[in-house]
């Protein structure tokens, strides 16, 4: 399948990351679905972004957290574009909290987004993916520096890379395959909001290059993996952070 007649669904591709991801994909010449849960003015833009630059792109609403959502968002790009070939599991949260401070519903919202959306939208990739299609989860490189406040992230994000090996041996025979980017600090809302500039520049100075990551250091790593390139490559994390850990 050349990667002109592919379809991706990138989620929580109204911003940041998952913005980045859905324009280059698009200028590769996939067809994507720009996925938000809130945002639909900065969605419509990525759209109209893509659509200006010659590429083919909607925008859908679904909060990953939700499974019925999650169904309607396959159904609907299934019903636009008749097929899914590329899923980007970007969607997620990080909220920073010591443990006294950590409520049950906090608890439950991060694993609900981070996690169950994940595996939700994996679940339906099993249902819908074409054969030779590709699957791409989201961890942190976070997971593996014991940093404090990260606890309830860092834990969702275990998660995903272990769901992520895990299911590599059930989408194989479909000959899919599954990995986990694991980013550093990306100059994003996500990682940005709340922090002191003092605070920014301290995670400057923890990898090998003194910069925060942009956006556009993981969706490069990203097209690597749907360019056909990288299919003995599966049920991995691959850490893309510019040496921090
Ligand atoms: N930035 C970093 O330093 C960093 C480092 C390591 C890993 N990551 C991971 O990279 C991914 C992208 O992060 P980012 O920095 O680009 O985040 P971001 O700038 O905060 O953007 C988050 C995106 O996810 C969407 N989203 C949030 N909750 C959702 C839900 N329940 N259902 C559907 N979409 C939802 C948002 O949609 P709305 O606009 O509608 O709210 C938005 O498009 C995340 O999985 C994050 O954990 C980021």
């Amino acid at each position: 399948m050349s990667i002109n007649e592919q379809v991706a669904i990138v989620t929580g591709a109204s911003r940041g990351i998952g913005q980045q991801i859905a324009v280059q994909l698009a200028q590769s010449g996939v067809k994507v679905v720009v996925n938000y849960s809130s945002n639909a003015t900065k969605a419509d833009e990525v759209v109209k972004t893509i659509e200006q630059s010659g590429g083919e792109a909607i925008a859908i609403r679904a909060d990953v957290s939700k499974v019925s959502e999650v169904e309607a968002l396959f159904s609907e790009t299934l019903e636009r574009f008749g097929r899914v070939d590329i899923l980007i599991n970007n969607a997620g949260i990080m909220e920073g909290r010591a443990i006294a401070d950590v409520t049950e519903e906090d608890f439950d919202r991060n694993f609900a987004v981070n996690v169950k959306g994940t595996y939700f939208a994996c679940q339906q990739a099993m249902q819908h993916m074409a054969e030779g299609g590709t699957i791409i989860n989201f961890s942190t490189s976070v997971a593996g520096a014991m940093l404090p406040t990260y606890s309830i992230y860092a834990a969702t994000k275990g998660a995903v890379e272990q769901l992520t090996r895990q299911l590599a041996k059930e989408f194989g025979p479909r000959n899919i395959v599954i990995n986990c980017i694991a980013p550093g600090q990306v100059a994003t809302d996500l990682f940005l909001n709340g922090k002191s500039e003092e605070l920014v520049d301290s995670y400057r100075r923890m990898n090998a290059f003194g910069r925060l990551g942009e956006p556009e250091d993981i969706a490069n790593v990203i097209e690597l993996l749907v360019s056909g390139k990288a299919r003995w490559i599966t049920g991995q994390t691959i850490r893309v952070n510019g040496g921090f850990n």
